[in-house]
């Protein structure tokens, strides 16, 4: 499938999604969200994609935030179908796939950029990386999940200020506050990425799928019940018994 701002590359299990309208530092456009919707489905349900990539074109930005001008004349219903829909077909979409989404962060992720990488399962950043959420300086607030991710992954005091001050962090700060797990120089932030992806991609697909639906359930109430459910599910699994059995036999699992 040929996509108008985005280029999809496979090699062997790993998939590298590129957002690539570098000339708009990868700002999020109408259509570029329904893309990255279709990319992302389309990728999650082929089975030989085991983890996903996610990065932006350039060595400026991932994605300056959400297209302003796309946004900037709507009146309060169109905001909120926007957020909405956004949130729907994007943000919680990659949250909750069944596959691993890395976020390759190689320059400015701002605004909806950040919120974008914080919907991913993690975030690897490149040194000249900058993030933050300047959204009240153009007097709205985190509308894709920014309010809700952000206290959940630094905690509710360091959020608070950074939506409030709407400052920028950078790739080194935004690690010591939990943001991202590592920070490499830009040549190395694809390299790392592929090679924590093909560490990923040699475990049980289905047991990935089902940690990743515990562990986003660790924010609701029932987390716990969640964990149960799908920790029970794993033993109904051929990867189950795979990976027993490899152990006990002493040699490496092999999982379809
Ligand atoms: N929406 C739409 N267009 C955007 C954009 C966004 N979020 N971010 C950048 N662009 C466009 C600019 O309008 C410019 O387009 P043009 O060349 O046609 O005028 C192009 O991308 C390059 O951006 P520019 O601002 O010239 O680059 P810079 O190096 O001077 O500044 C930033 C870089 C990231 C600091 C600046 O682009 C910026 O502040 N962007 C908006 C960030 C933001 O508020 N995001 C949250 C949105 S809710």
């Amino acid at each position: 499938m040929n996509y108008d701002n985005l280029l999809i590359e496979i090699n062997n299990s790993v998939a590298k999604i590129t957002i690539n309208r570098e000339r708009k530092l990868n700002a999020l456009n109408k259509d570029t969200i329904h893309e990255l919707h279709k990319a992302f489905d389309n990728l999650n349900l082929n089975k030989t994609v085991k983890v996903i990539i996610l990065t932006g074109s350039g060595t400026k930005a991932f994605v300056a935030g959400a297209d302003i001008s796309e946004f900037a004349d709507f009146d309060v219903s169109q905001g909120e179908e926007l957020a909405q829909k956004g949130q729907e077909i994007l943000f919680n979409f990659i949250e909750n796939l069944r596959t691993p989404v890395i976020a390759a962060i190689n320059g400015f992720a701002l605004g909806g950029g950040l919120e974008l990488a914080m919907a991913c399962h993690f975030r690897v950043a490149s040194d000249n990386a900058k993030m933050g959420l300047p959204e009240v300086s153009l007097g709205v607030i985190p509308g894709y999940g920014g309010t809700q991710r952000l206290p959940q992954l630094i905690g509710k005091g360091k959020a608070m200020e950074l939506i409030m001050t709407a400052n920028m962090l950078t790739a080194n700060e935004a690690k010591d506050y939990g943001l991202v797990n590592h920070v490499v120089s830009i040549d190395e932030l694809l390299p790392l990425c592929e090679k924590l992806a093909n560490r990923i991609s040699k475990n049980s697909s289905t047991a990935i799928a089902s940690a990743i639906k515990s562990i986003n359930a660790s924010s609701n109430e029932n987390g716990y019940h969640v964990e149960v459910e799908e920790f029970g599910k794993c033993f109904g699994t051929d990867d189950f018994k795979e990976g027993t059995s490899a152990f006990l036999e002493k040699r490496k699992p092999n999982f379809e």
